[in-house]
């Protein structure tokens, strides 16, 4: 690839692929490398701009990652963010240290506008602040442009050199000018002309994929979901009929969902590769049967996925690549995005078996975050339809039934979701939600129905709005369409008796149950 491109290097933080994805947004194609990366691969790569991301360390530390002076000396632009300031500053010669006070949170910041990063920023500003240490002395050169109350120097440059260091975060949406300033950087400090774009995305990826597969057999598993789908259609334009497509039905897919999906990826589907439906209804259930932890749920439904993949794989011969559909915030949930913690075991990534029986794991939307994915798709011609599909997780209903799974829960969930998406699309609201369905909490309550007393279960209704699904709030849909979805639910599903409108944000819940 002979494209402009920005490189980030990563140093741990939590942050790191949002920025690379905020450099996209500039349209400047991005790629993330270790901060191990060699010297001399950087220099091969002849990226048009550097950009060093935050990490959980103190740059003075013996053991602490760090980078040569040498990245300095390029004569490529760099830009430091956080730690990635701090280490360019300690490198250089200036003194970082542990702060005097903590900075954490939404912080006023003033500017000097007269540098190129801060050209069209106001002189106050409002920045995201995450650190302990700070730079107390900037290197030598270098000239300070943004202060704090807490902090001398929150950003410095040599504009020379083109060299920036920024102790803020400009990649997370509370910095309110942040995306301006990253784009001062790339667009103006690097030069990038800005004509990178989804579609360069997938032609690459395309190209990526047969060099890769060469004359090989891929086996993706599909789900019908978004990410799966656009992973199969960008598989089934690189290498057509090498491709198989599994859809593992385990009967904890949406209501007539199993149907719906063999319509657009069978044999009388618009999409050229082979599909192949397995029915596993009852083997998930049997595996599932009084298993109630939701991270156990999680692996059984991850492990089982694999052995069906498997097995088909052993009918079809040999299949030298399983791809999947995993998409970037799947990747970091896991913790296996760098240095975050493990909030959940996504299916397609941390519950992967030890022993799978493929040679490799093709993973082509693994840097994605959702909207993109969702933009890859259009390139890629998918039906507006199945790209604005909710989105749905790899485990299911399995995950969106508190505690244990059985099919007459399943029987309910499904009904009471599809009421709820029947009233949302009435109401119009259907393009509107970021993502909404029914969940069947474990809970069993006394009610009243005609003039019998009743003990059933209670259903949550959830919706939430999300940019990129790592943050979201609950959707404030309109009373009346909550009542309508209440007194269908109650009336048309047997075994529910009370309905719940789940109010929380992601942080502190999930967007799923489990
Ligand atoms: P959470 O519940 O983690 O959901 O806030 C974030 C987004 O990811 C989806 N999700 C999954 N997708 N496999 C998937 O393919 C999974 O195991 C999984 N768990 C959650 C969820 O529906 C939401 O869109």
């Amino acid at each position: 690839m002979n494209q402009e491109k920005v490189i980030v290097i990563d140093f741990g933080g939590q942050y790191n692929q949002l920025v690379a994805r905020r450099v996209r947004e500039c349209n400047v194609y991005c790629e993330i490398y270790s901060y191990k990366t060699d010297i001399a691969k950087i220099k091969e790569m002849n990226p048009k701009g550097i950009i060093l991301t935050g990490g959980p360390n103190s740059c003075y530390e013996a053991d602490s990652p760090t980078c040569s002076r040498e990245l300095f000396e390029l004569g490529i632009p760099v830009l430091g963010l956080c730690y990635g300031a701090q280490l360019m500053m300690h490198v250089l010669g200036g003194k970082v240290e542990k702060a005097p006070v903590r900075e954490y949170g939404k912080t006023e910041v003033f500017v000097d506008k007269t540098s190129p990063l801060f050209s069209d920023v106001n002189e106050t500003t409002i920045c995201w602040m995450s650190h302990f240490d700070y730079i107390s002395k900037a290197a030598p050169d270098f000239r300070i442009i943004a202060h704090t109350a807490d902090c001398p120097v929150a950003a410095a440059e040599n504009q020379e050199r083109n060299l920036y260091a920024i102790q803020f975060h400009p990649e997370v949406l509370h910095t309110q000018e942040g995306t301006k300033m990253l784009y001062n950087f790339v667009r103006n400090v690097c030069g990038c002309s800005g004509t990178w774009k989804m579609d360069a995305f997938v032609e690459n990826t395309i190209k990526e994929i047969r060099d890769k597969v060469g004359s090989g057999k891929v086996l993706l598993a599909l789900s019908g979901g978004v990410d799966s789908s656009v992973a199969a259609a960008l598989l089934s334009k690189a290498i057509g009929k090498q491709l198989t497509c599994v859809f593992v039905d385990h009967g904890l897919l949406r209501k007539n969902e199993g149907d719906e999906v063999e319509a657009v990826f069978g044999s009388n589907g618009q999409f050229d590769l082979n599909f192949i439906r397995v029915n596993a209804q009852e083997r998930f259930y049997s595996k599932l049967a009084g298993v109630t932890e939701p991270e156990r749920k999680r692996k059984i439904i991850g492990e089982e996925f694999i052995r069906v993949f498997e097995e088909e794989a052993k009918k079809i011969g040999a299949v030298d690549f399983l791809a999947q559909g995993t998409i970037y915030p799947d990747v970091v949930e896991s913790g296996l995005g760098g240095e975050s913690a493990v909030i959940k075991s996504h299916h397609n990534v941390g519950g992967l078996p030890d022993y799978v029986d493929f040679k490799e794991i093709i993973e082509p939307l693994r840097d994605l975050f959702k909207d993109e994915v969702r933009k890859s798709g259009l390139e890629l011609g998918i039906p507006e339809k199945l790209v604005f599909r909710q989105p749905f997780p790899g485990p299911g209903l399995g995950i969106r039934i508190i505690g244990e799974v059985t099919a007459e829960k399943v029987r309910i969930v499904q009904d009471a979701d599809a009421i709820y998406r029947e009233e949302i699309a009435k109401a119009g609201l259907d393009h509107s939600i970021g993502q909404y369905f029914a969940a069947l909490t474990n809970m069993r309550s006394v009610g009243v129905m005609g003039d019998e007393r009743t003990y059933d279960y209670a259903v949550a209704l959830r919706a939430v709005n999300t940019v990129d699904f790592m943050t979201a709030e609950s959707a404030e849909i309109p009373y009346p369409v909550l009542q309508t979805v209440m007194s269908r639910i109650i009336n048309e599903v047997r075994g529910v008796n009370r309905v719940f409108y789940d109010l929380t944000s992601k942080p502190p819940g999930t967007i799923e149950f489990e």
